[in-house]
């Protein structure tokens, strides 16, 4: 039998803000249980008669598909809405599309460009609305990546992880905050051009403090990555910011995460984990990077049997479900 919080329902996750320290734990183990039940081959119907729309300005393997899956999964329906599909804040306003989709969906989630399209959007319509990455936050993602480091670890609670790369991204600045209400010690290692906005560092410092924990921004890699448990990376180059690839790949080659920088944690070959949200550079297999070879990580890295960025894309199914069971779901149906 899955149950939940009921302090849940209805409620919006525009930034990891969203919930506290110990309803975003609730929501990981939500997902864990979620992930059990359908590992023995039990479904559910949790999300009958339950509609969501998935409106998407910008491009996604993961979260697009994660959403349909973990709706279908309990019975539910996610109707995929993308670019010019609908008059969404083209021909409409947000504001109006809001109220619109509002009186026929159960829940939306969004993903594009500016967080306050979110913050519209959970303003107007009426029901619950889930980020799914803008410009400035990801925090669906950091509820999987949460969900991978307890596979790995059990109690994470004062581990290590280190962000390397693009230090000012909406994946860094969300695990940073999910990492600190975690109680995980982050550090952002990201050279002085890509570094995060000063007033969320101690925003996250000081939730970090509550539980013992600490947050640090650290321009050299070897010193950095001492003693981490996990390392977590992201591409150079977020979606929208493609004009800046030339500087990106100047600035941040010296931190690739590669078996030396691993090497240099002091724990590979113990509990060492690689994360990745995905999609990665790691090979001269895309489009993006068949001039570049890896970017962001090596190709051994990637592969390495410590690196759980496959779980990780799994999660993004489980922890998503948790979050719709969690808000719009029925307790009743099982
Ligand atoms: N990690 C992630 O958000 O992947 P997608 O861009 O494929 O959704
Ligand atoms: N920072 C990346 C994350 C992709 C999941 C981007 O915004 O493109």
């Amino acid at each position: 039998m899955i149950s939940w919080n009921p302090a849940l329902r209805g409620r919006h996750l525009r930034t990891m803000s969203d919930f506290s320290d110990e309803e975003m734990m609730e929501l990981v183990d939500l997902a864990l249980a979620l992930k059990a039940r359908k590992d023995a081959g039990v479904r559910g119907d949790l999300l009958r008669r339950r509609n969501i729309a998935l409106i998407f300005e910008k491009s996604s393997t993961r979260t697009r598909n994660s959403c349909v899956v973990a709706a279908q999964d309990e019975g539910g329906n996610a109707q995929y809405l993308g670019g010019h599909d609908t008059h969404f804040g083209h021909k409409e306003s947000v504001k109006d599309s809001a109220r619109v989709l509002g009186r026929l969906y159960d829940g939306i989630l969004f993903r594009g460009y500016k967080q306050d399209t979110v913050e519209q959007l959970a303003k107007w319509s009426g029901v619950p609305v889930w980020n799914g990455l803008t410009d400035e936050s990801h925090p669906t993602q950091i509820l999987a990546d949460l969900m991978t480091l307890r596979q790995a670890f059990g109690d994470i609670r004062g581990k290590k992880l280190v962000y390397m790369g693009d230090g000012r991204n909406n994946v860094a600045n969300s695990l940073m905050m999910g990492c600190a209400k975690a109680g995980v010690n982050y550090v952002n290692c990201t050279p002085g051009e890509l570094l995060p906005d000063p007033a969320l560092v101690a925003r996250a410092a000081e939730i970090a403090a509550r539980h013992g924990a600490t947050v640090a921004v650290e321009s050299d890699p070897a010193a950095a990555v001492r003693g981490a448990n996990a390392l977590y990376t992201d591409v150079w180059v977020s979606m929208g910011e493609e004009a800046k690839t030339a500087e990106r790949l100047r600035l941040l080659r010296p931190y690739q995460v590669n078996m030396d920088l691993c090497r240099a944690t002091g724990n590979l070959g113990g509990e060492l984990v690689f994360l990745h949200c995905l999609p990665a550079f790691h090979d001269d297999q895309t489009e993006v990077s068949k001039d570049t070879g890896a970017q962001e990580v090596s190709d051994d890295v990637f592969e390495a049997p410590f690196s759980r960025v496959f779980d990780e894309a799994e999660n993004r199914m489980h922890t998503i479900k948790a979050l719709f069971v969690s808000a719009i779901g029925d307790p009743a149906a099982g």
